[in-house]
């Protein structure tokens, strides 16, 4: 065999013709041996496949040598493509020679260990299939993302992480030192996007956030990916169209494309087939009613919480647009409604069985005292936002825009409890390792 190094990728975790003569490089799932032959499972980035291997065939050294190959240590295997009923596919491969590129130490994970130890191990936890599974996901999401942008015609910008403004609320910003004066990681990239809908029009933009936010919840990260867009000349009904839209096609993409792990993972893919546009859309008022009804203790001017929201879909199969919010309750940026003043046109799609927000959206206030009024009311220094406000003093247009939480939205298609499934290093209050 020749050195594993040089070899072209070898693709037989695709169903091959029996008899034909492949050579595999992985890591063991799972490994044991009895009265001469050993079975490896072997995974790779196309999947996984039984190889097995008889010691009069592989020869004394090479055999002893192949069992004590740990779990998660890495083999090269060349061998014939075979039938067996009992192998996962139907198919397994013989081999004639395995050569054991590190046999690897004892690996620390196995079942029944806490959730505590599995995300201290997260740097090796992360090879299980239910991991591969998600993140294989992940990636499908976000080209799908990608893909619906293009036939959008939106265009992908790179606004920056190191800011020196709080643009959602500085009390929930991580501050540090900038040479000498306050920085303060990215909240949000919509500031930045704003400017460049000027040249642009359509813009989008996907970015890490940062929340210092000490609140442990199973849907709270301290960095989330924030996938934004910013549309010129958008009104409210536009954009509301264009969330409901987009998530539609994101979700069938995903599913058309990766039915086996949605499977696996607990969420059939005719379930996110079956979402179609349009969402309910329900205002806000509509919905304090709602709640109370239920025996919620709100009025008008509460905020909608993780119970709040959690109840409003519980029920559903379908997301729900929460519209109409009061101002007071939503950022500075979000422009004042005209029909009903005390609130502003902004909407939070809340996802269906009761996931709560995946979606912040709102139109963008245009009047630039109502915008210098709500800075200086949120207690930020306007002098900082003197060039945000310069948008609105040349070519001053309608928009809209929104955010979406990437893994909150993984978390509800993926049905995880925690949000930190969806992100392979979490950061919580209480986790900056590994
Ligand atoms: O609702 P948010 O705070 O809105 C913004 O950042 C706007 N500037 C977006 C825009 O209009 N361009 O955040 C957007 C989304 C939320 O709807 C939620 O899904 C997610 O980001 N999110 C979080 N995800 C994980 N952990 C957190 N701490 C999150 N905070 C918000
Ligand atoms: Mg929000």
């Amino acid at each position: 065999m020749s050195a594993p190094g040089y070899d072209p990728v070898a693709r037989v975790f695709r169903p091959e013709a029996l008899g034909a003569t492949v050579r595999l490089r992985g890591w063991l799932l799972r490994t044991r041996s009895s009265g001469g032959i050993l079975f490896l499972v072997l995974r790779d980035h196309t999947g996984v496949v039984q190889v097995t291997g008889r010691r009069d065939v592989l020869g004394d050294r090479a055999f002893d040598a192949a069992e004590h190959v740990q779990v998660e240590g890495a083999v090269a295997v060349e061998g014939t493509v075979a039938e067996d009923k009992r192998a996962p596919d139907g198919r397994e491969v013989r081999a004639n020679a395995i050569s054991v590129i590190d046999p690897g130490e004892p690996f620390p994970i196995f079942a029944d260990q806490t959730e505590e130890f599995r995300l201290d191990q997260r740097h090796l936890a992360i090879r299980s299939q239910e991991s591969v599974a998600i993140f294989r996901v992940k990636a499908e999401v976000l080209r799908a993302f990608r893909e619906f942008f293009d036939r959008e015609d939106v265009l992908e910008m790179t606004p920056p992480i190191l800011t020196g403004n709080a643009a959602e609320g500085g009390a929930e910003a991580f501050q540090f030192d900038y040479f000498g004066r306050p920085g303060y990681l990215s909240q949000t990239a919509q500031l930045y996007l704003e400017a460049l809908l000027f040249p642009h029009e359509r813009v989008w933009a996907l970015t890490p956030s940062f929340r210092a936010e000490k609140s442990r919840t199973p849907r709270h990260l301290t960095e989330f990916l924030n996938l934004e867009v910013e549309l010129a000349w958008c009104d409210f009904a536009g954009l509301l169209d264009f969330i409901e839209r987009m998530t539609v096609s994101v979700l069938h993409a995903v599913a058309e494309r990766r039915p086996k792990e949605l499977r696996s993972l607990g969420r059939p893919p005719e379930e996110l087939l079956a979402i179609r546009a349009p969402f309910e859309r329900v205002r806000y008022a509509e919905a304090i009613d709602r709640l109370s009804r239920l025996g919620f203790p709100v009025k008008f001017g509460s905020d909608l919480g993780t119970a709040e929201e959690r109840a409003l879909t519980l029920e559903s199969k379908n997301p729900l647009f929460v519209t109409h919010y009061p101002r007071e309750l939503k950022a500075f940026y979000m422009l004042q409604s005209r029909d009903d003043p005390r609130t502003v046109e902004a909407s939070d799609l809340l996802g269906p069985e009761g996931y709560g927000e995946i979606v912040g959206a709102s139109c963008r206030e245009t009047d630039i005292v109502r915008l210098k009024e709500r800075i200086v009311q949120i207690g930020a220094p306007v002098e900082e936002y003197e060039w945000y406000l310069d948008l609105r003093r040349h070519g001053n247009v309608p928009h809209a825009g929104f955010g979406i939480g990437v893994e909150r939205l993984l978390r509800w298609m993926l049905r995880r409890e925690h949000i930190r499934d969806a992100t392979p290093f979490p950061r919580t209050p209480s986790r900056l390792l590994p």
